[in-house]
């Protein structure tokens, strides 16, 4: 049976939009970057965040060029779980990353998908455990999706994985009070209804990044369209039609 709720069929981004992402917005340790609609490998989100905490690791081995390169503790950039922050961690609760410790087996149980986003999206960021890296959510409202999500972010280094959230559910449902950045390759009457949200809820200077489509009605908002290409020679060079479409909520 159709799912009303859904805005778009499953079709991943490609790679190389990441670099496109990376010129449009500049991330600050206090931003939270989405991907609604994040698919079942969570493709944006960790290559967002991949590529953030490489270039954090980076910015801190040349802070502190004197230590020894085996010291491999002391520059890796520890972080604890953050969430679409729905609601706050139980009372008590352990400090351990919920991805982590519900995430592979999840992937072998659908059952265990809804567990597992409930995990992500109780635990709280932590200022003191993130040390700076922005916050990445994926939502997903497939749940066999947000499952295999939840499992590609739990296989991936401690350091990346704590800055990723999965959230499984309605994009349309999930807050976006603290959202800073807003990717999004839905269909247009999905952007719609997206924009609408946005409208009403997202702070001042959100960034929305389309890919593919036009946000109906927000030509307004519209701030930059960016032709998207992987640029590797003897791909042909799709600019012309994949573009990146930067809004911003002022
Ligand atoms: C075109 S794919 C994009 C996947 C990913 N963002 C990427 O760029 O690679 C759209 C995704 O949105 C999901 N989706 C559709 N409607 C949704 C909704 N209402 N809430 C959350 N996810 C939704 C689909 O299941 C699908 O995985």
């Amino acid at each position: 049976m159709q799912d009303e709720r859904r805005l778009a069929p499953r079709s991943a981004s490609p790679q190389y939009v990441v670099e496109a992402i990376r010129r449009a917005v500049t991330l600050q340790p206090n931003s939270v970057f989405y991907d609604l609609g994040c698919g079942a490998d969570a493709r944006i989100v960790i290559a967002m965040a991949q590529a953030v905490a490489s270039d954090a690791q980076q910015q801190l081995q040349q802070q502190q060029p004197s230590r020894p390169s085996n010291d491999h503790h002391s520059v890796q950039l520890q972080a604890a779980g953050t969430a679409a922050a729905v609601s706050g961690p139980e009372a008590g609760a352990p400090h351990l990353h919920p991805l982590q410790e519900t995430a592979a087996a999840a992937a072998a149980d659908n059952r265990l998908a809804a567990a597992a986003a409930a995990a992500a999206a109780a635990a709280a960021p932590s200022a003191e455990a993130t040390h700076g890296l922005p916050q990445f959510v994926g939502v997903e409202l497939d749940a066999a999706a947000a499952a295999q999500a939840c499992a590609a972010v739990a296989a991936l280094p401690a350091e990346v994985a704590a800055c990723i959230s999965i959230v499984e559910g309605d994009l349309l449902q999930v807050p976006l009070r603290d959202a800073t950045v807003v990717y999004a390759y839905l269909l247009p009457q999905g952007l719609s209804l997206l924009a609408s949200k946005l409208s009403a809820e997202a702070p001042h200077g959100c960034t929305l990044l389309s890919y593919m489509f036009i946000v109906p009605g927000w030509e307004q908002h519209l701030q930059a369209t960016l032709p998207v290409t992987s640029g590797l020679p003897g791909r042909p060079d799709v600019s012309g039609v994949s573009k990146l479409y930067m809004y911003r909520q002022n």
